[in-house]
C-alpha cells in the first residue's frame, strides 16, 4: 500500500509549475495561495487551493500556515576536499588576487596538496558535514565535482566519496569529473596530463559510473580553448555530458567551445559578451551565475539584465568551494545575487529551482511541486519568499522534505 500524506495550510505553495523560464517569465512562481500538497510515497500526486480539499481518512500534516518552495537545486560545487584556505581571505583583503594566489602555489594547489594528504574516511567525513548544511538549507539535489586530486588515486578517492555520500544521505548528488582544474607540478606538459587522464583515469570514471558530466576551468592561465576542448572531447566521446567553466576572470573563448559541444551549461560567465549571450541563447544552454563567488573575490557581477533580456536560460548556485567562494548556505548567495544581479526574489527562486535543475538536466524530475514530480520541497516560516530574501537574519526553514520523507 501507497503511503499517502495530505499538507494542509499551506500559506503559499510556489509550485513554479508551467517548466523552464526566461526573460520576463522568471518572475512566475506559480503561487497557490491557502494551498494543500498530497504526496504519494516518494512523488507528488496532488496540488489544489484548501476550499477545494476532501478529507477523509487521511494521514494530514498540518503546516499552520507556513510557505512551501520546491527543494532548491544547486548545480556547481566543488564539494569534497581537504583542508582550508581561510588563509588566503586577509591576502584577499589586501589586495592579492585570486589568480596571484594561484600562480604562487597556494590556491587550487593548496587545496591538492591537503586532498591528496587526507585519506577517504577524512574527506567523506568532512563532506557529509557539508552535505548535511546544505539540506538544512533547503538544498535537495547537489552537484559536486572532483578536480582536487588531479592524479588518478586522488581524483578517483573524490569522486568515490560523492558515490559514497550519494547513497548513504537523503541528498541526491550528481558527480562530475573534472580532473582539468589546474596543472599540477607533477606533470612537465598539458599534454603528457591529458594523456595520464585519458588513458587511465577516465575508463575507470566511465566503468564504475563515477560521474556524469565532465568539466574543466576553461580560463586564462589555467587551461586555454584549444586544451579544454581536447580533454572535453575525449570526455564526451566516452559518454559524459559537458558543463564548463567559462568567462570567470578574462573571455578567452569558453562560450564557443561550450556551443561546439552542446554544453549543458556554462557556469560563472562573469565576463561573458552581449555577442556571446546570443550564442548561448541559440544554442539552449544554461548559464549558471555564482554571485557568491563575485562577492567574495570582490569581482564584478555577472551581466544577469542582459542576459535576461536576451532570453538566456538562468540558474543560480553557491559555487562551494574552499578558495573563491566558501558558502554552502544558497539563502545567503540568493540574497547577494538579487542585489548583486539586480534580481527580484521571485526571479530568484526560478533560478535556484526549475532552472538550475535544467542545469543539470532534471527539469522532467524536479524543480517544481505538480502532479509527478519527486516530493523533495521546503517549509520555511515567512510569509512570503520575498520576506526570506529580504530579512537577512537567521535560517528561517523549517523542515526539508526528500523523496517525501522529512530529512531536517
Ligand atoms: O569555480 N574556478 C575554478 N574553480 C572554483 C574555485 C576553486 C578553488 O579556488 O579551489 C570556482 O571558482
Ligand atoms: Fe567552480
Amino acid at each position: 500500500m501507497s503511503n499517502r500524506t495530505i499538507y494542509t495550510n499551506i500559506s503559499k505553495l510556489y509550485s513554479m509549475e508551467g517548466g523552464i523560464r526566461a526573460g520576463k517569465a522568471l518572475e512566475e512562481c506559480a503561487i497557490y495561495e491557502d494551498a494543500y500538497m498530497i504526496c504519494e510515497d516518494d512523488k507528488i500526486v496532488e496540488t489544489g487551493e484548501m476550499k477545494d480539499l476532501q478529507l477523509h481518512d487521511e494521514k494530514i500534516v498540518d503546516l499552520e500556515g507556513k510557505i512551501v518552495i520546491p527543494g532548491l537545486v544547486d548545480a556547481h560545487s566543488h564539494l569534497v576536499f581537504g583542508g582550508d584556505r581561510v588563509n588566503e581571505y586577509t591576502m584577499k583583503i589586501k589586495g592579492a588576487s585570486y589568480m596571484d594566489i594561484y600562480h604562487a602555489g597556494g590556491g587550487i594547489h593548496a587545496t591538492v596538496r591537503a586532498t591528496r594528504k587526507a585519506s577517504f574516511d577524512e574527506l567523506y567525513d568532512k563532506a557529509e558535514k557539508t552535505v548535511y548544511e546544505f539540506l538544512k538549507c533547503g538544498v535537495t539535489t547537489l552537484e559536486a565535482k572532483s578536480g582536487y586530486g588531479l592524479n588518478k588515486e586522488d581524483e578517483l578517492k573524490q569522486l568515490r566519496v560523492v558515490q559514497k555520500l550519494n547513497i548513504n544521505t537523503p541528498m541526491d548528488l550528481i558527480s562530475t569529473f573534472m580532473p582539468a582544474h589546474a596543472l599540477y607540478k607533477d606533470y612537465q606538459s598539458v599534454q603528457e596530463y591529458f594523456d595520464l587522464i585519458i588513458s587511465e583515469v577516465l575508463p575507470v570514471v566511465v566503468k564504475e559510473n563515477l560521474a556524469e558530466y565532465m568539466d574543466c576551468f576553461l580560463e586564462k592561465g589555467v587551461f586555454d580553448a584549444n586544451e579544454s576542448r581536447y580533454i572535453l572531447e575525449a570526455g564526451k566521446k566516452a559518454g559524459l555530458k559537458i558543463k564548463i567553466h567559462v568567462d570567470e576572470m578574462e573571455d578567452i573563448g569558453g562560450v564557443d567551445v561550450g556551443v561546439d559541444l552542446h554544453a549543458t551549461s556554462l557556469e560563472h560567465c562573469m565576463v561573458t559578451s552581449l555577442e556571446n549571450m546570443d550564442k548561448m541563447k541559440a544554442a539552449g544552454i544554461t548559464a549558471v551565475i555564482l554571485p557568491a563567488t563575485s562577492f567574495n573575490l570582490g569581482k564584478t557581477y555577472a551581466n544577469v539584465p542582459a542576459m535576461k533580456e536576451k532570453g538566456v536560460i538562468l540558474a543560480l548556485s553557491c559555487d562551494y568551494n574552499p578558495g573563491s567562494c566558501p558558502c554552502s548556505d544558497p539563502l545567503w548567495m540568493a540574497r547577494i545575487a538579487s542585489r548583486g544581479c539586480h534580481l527580484t526574489p521571485h526571479e530568484v527562486l526560478s533560478m535556484m529551482t526549475i532552472n538550475s535543475a535544467k542545469a543539470l538536466d532534471r527539469d522532467h524530475l524536479i524543480g517544481s511541486l505538480e502532479k509527478g514530480k519527486q516530493a523533495d520541497f521546503v517549509v520555511i516560516n515567512a510569509t512570503c519568499f520575498d520576506e526570506v530574501i529580504a530579512h537577512l537574519g537567521a535560517n528561517p526553514i523549517h523542515s526539508v522534505y526528500k523523496k517525501g520523507i522529512k530529512v531536517c
